[in-house]
């Protein structure tokens, strides 16, 4: 006899975290499968952890009101108009559990972030999966043509996670001013940093123009602290209030807040190792293309390589050089910028793999 489950749990697909590399002789291994920062933490946001784990014993602040104080300077905003999560999936997931019940529908364009499906299909909705133009950006027409009078939610991932793609601000703007205003739009930014692209979409200068936007963003790419799960969505006060009431109570970490306290004052390095990556981005963007790999252009802190129906052989080829990438079998592959090291490895395999990859 085993124990009873929720009645369609078997139809809930599993998130899959990106692989670990495998071991090949006499190589570093490189993990560019989850979009990580290859950067280890500042010096100075260890501290503050370090700090905060003196106080382990005690449970943490559950409105991480300094934090929230810090965040709200930084955006302009008030402390107010900001959620808190474990990682801004789990502030994705609040969002959903907050607008939408069972059998209301949750839109994203498709692909996008894999978290998607999986959290709209946990809480009860129908995930509508919208797919991307043959261009690889979000079909905002076929999104709206989509909208039923079950939709409650629209993800808008820009830069778009698995290809780097971004959307324009106009663009954004006439989606959001079509879309009617008792359905939330979730612009979810985990790769702002990484986007230099002048005429990008700006989700905090949407949520201050449109009552129904809220943003989401993370402190575990730019600011390199995946490791301690910490994100936040900016949104109006009432759907504030009501995201702390389908929270997990104290699913934020004081390590966390003290780490995103750190991140905030020291804005400057974190620059800096983000000018890096961003160089490093059109760096091996350059190569791949010049190796003949299709490849696009990219404003996140990953390159997505049209491997098409040679995505397994491809994946394999990085497999035996220990580097562990994300691949979408018969799509592509998506790989992380790491570090310098790194990078040249990728781009030390770029000739091999352009032969096995159709132009
Ligand atoms: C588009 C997008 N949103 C949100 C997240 C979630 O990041 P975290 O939960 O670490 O903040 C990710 C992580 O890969 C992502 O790609």
């Amino acid at each position: 006899m085993t124990v009873a489950t929720r009645t369609g749990l078997d139809t809930i697909p599993a998130y899959r975290q990106g692989k670990s590399p495998a071991p090949a002789e006499g190589l570093a291994p490189y993990k560019l499968s989850s979009n990580e920062n290859p950067y280890p933490p500042l010096p100075a946001v260890v501290e503050a952890v370090a700090e905060a784990a003196a106080a382990l014993n005690l449970y943490p602040d559950m409105s991480a009101a300094a934090l929230a104080g810090a965040v709200a300077r930084h955006w302009g905003v008030q402390p107010e108009n900001l959620a808190f999560g474990a990682g801004s999936v789990e502030v994705a997931s609040q969002l959903i559990h907050a607008v939408a019940s069972p059998g209301d529908e949750v839109m994203f364009a498709w692909r996008s972030f894999e978290a998607y499906p999986v959290l709209a299909t946990v809480s009860g909705a129908v995930p509508v999966p919208v797919p991307l133009t043959a261009d690889g950006g979000h079909d905002l027409d076929a999104m709206l043509a989509a909208i039923t009078d079950k939709t409650r939610l629209i993800f808008v991932c820009n830069p778009n996670n698995p290809n780097g793609a971004v959307l324009s601000a106009d663009a954004v703007e006439a989606f959001v001013a079509a879309v009617p205003a008792d359905i939330l739009v979730v612009i979810d930014e985990a790769y702002l940093h990484f986007n230099v692209d002048p005429g990008t979409a700006v989700g905090v200068d949407l949520f201050r123009r449109h009552p129904h936007v809220a943003v989401l963003h993370t402190f575990s790419k730019a600011y390199g602290l995946a490791g301690l799960r910490l994100g936040y969505a900016i949104a109006r006060p009432e759907l504030v209030a009501n995201l702390r009431k389908v929270a997990v109570p104290f699913a934020v970490t004081a390590l966390a807040q003290a780490a995103g306290l750190a991140s905030l004052a020291a804005e400057g390095q974190l620059q800096e190792r983000i000018d890096v990556l961003v160089a490093e981005r059109e760096r091996l963007h350059a190569g791949l293309l010049a190796a003949g790999l299709p490849v696009r252009p990219s404003q996140a802190n990953f390159l997505w390589l049209d491997a098409g129906v040679a995505t397994a052989q491809v994946a394999a080829a990085f497999e035996a050089a220990a580097i562990a990438v994300r691949a979408f079998p018969g799509e592509g592959l998506r790989i992380s910028i790491g570090s310098p090291e790194a990078n040249d490895r990728v781009l030390g395999l770029a000739r091999r793999l352009a032969v096995a990859v159709p132009a």
